[in-house]
């Protein structure tokens, strides 16, 4: 049999930590994704101990260097990828009134040109896998519907321009992938992780890092007969239970 070969980026802390657990403990090869060697190596030493065959790789979504190094060793050590989940991500925010461009083009560089950058320089090795599964990973606040529903929890959070609307890029994204790819065995799919504590929201979220990474995981293992460019995961709504999961509106 052979071993499944699963690249997150920003595996160094939060859900990407936790989904490389949890495909380590499904039995695939974890290779972490991490800007930063100390954190890299930190968070490769934390996935073994769990279990996990995982090993660090220096990636800088923003750096098409970076990119192009980790594709290439990739390559070398494993000659395919079966699993890419665009994890790595940053938030910023400001009423929309207040927008700072420069911080807005700081989220984008991470959230929307780092996808596409670390997609398109791995696209080959993903062809190479028999079927493999791309996740981004996206949010409900880029969902226009759920963001502008008065009846949906999220409408009452407050205006913000940079991090929403990067989400929003990336569901797009997500769905011309897909569609590029349809009559491939590639699956493209956006992950919503639900309101998750970490760093991201200063810990201030409801889910557990266990339940942020369930839907990243479930889209990365999605049998053939899966769907490709859904949003799925946590659906938050004021009538709904905050447990369900399902396809959510772009
Ligand atoms: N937490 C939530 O409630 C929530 C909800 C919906 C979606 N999400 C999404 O979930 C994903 C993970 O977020 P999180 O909540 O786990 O946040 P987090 O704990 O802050 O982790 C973010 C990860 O991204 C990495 N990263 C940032 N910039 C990078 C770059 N240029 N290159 C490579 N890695 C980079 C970070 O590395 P460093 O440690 O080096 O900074 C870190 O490993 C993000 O895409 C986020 O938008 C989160």
């Amino acid at each position: 049999m052979t071993t499944t070969i699963a690249l997150v980026t920003g595996a160094n802390k939060g859900i990407g930590l936790e989904t490389a657990r949890q495909l380590g403990a499904r039995g695939a090869t974890v290779l972490a994704g991490a800007r930063d060697e100390e954190r890299g190596e930190e968070a490769e030493r934390a996935l073994q101990a769990a279990g996990a065959d995982a090993r660090f790789v220096p990636l800088d979504v923003t750096d098409p260097g970076s990119i192009q190094r980790a594709a290439d060793w990739i390559d070398r050590e494993y000659g395919r990828l079966d699993i890419l989940v665009n994890n790595a991500g940053i938030a910023r925010g400001n009423l929309p009134s207040e927008t700072d461009l420069d911080a807005m083009r700081e989220v984008y560089e991470v959230n929307v040109f780092g996808v596409i950058r670390v997609t398109n320089a791995l696209l080959p090795l993903l062809r190479r896998a028999p079927a493999a599964r791309i996740v981004n990973v996206s949010s409900e606040v880029g969902s226009i519907t759920s963001m502008t529903d008065p009846s949906s929890p999220l409408a009452h959070m407050p205006g913000s321009v940079a991090y929403p609307s990067s989400k929003s890029a990336l569901n797009m994204i997500t769905a011309m992938y897909a569609k590029e790819l349809r009559n491939t065995p590639i699956k493209v799919n956006a992950a919503n992780p639900g309101y998750t504590k970490t760093d991201l929201n200063r810990n201030s979220g409801f889910r557990s890092v266990a339940e942020g990474a369930e839907a990243s995981v479930y889209l990365a293992t999605l049998p053939a007969d899966g769907p490709s460019g859904i949003l799925w995961g946590h659906l938050w709504s004021a009538d709904g239970s905050a447990d369900a999961y399902g396809v959510l509106p772009w």
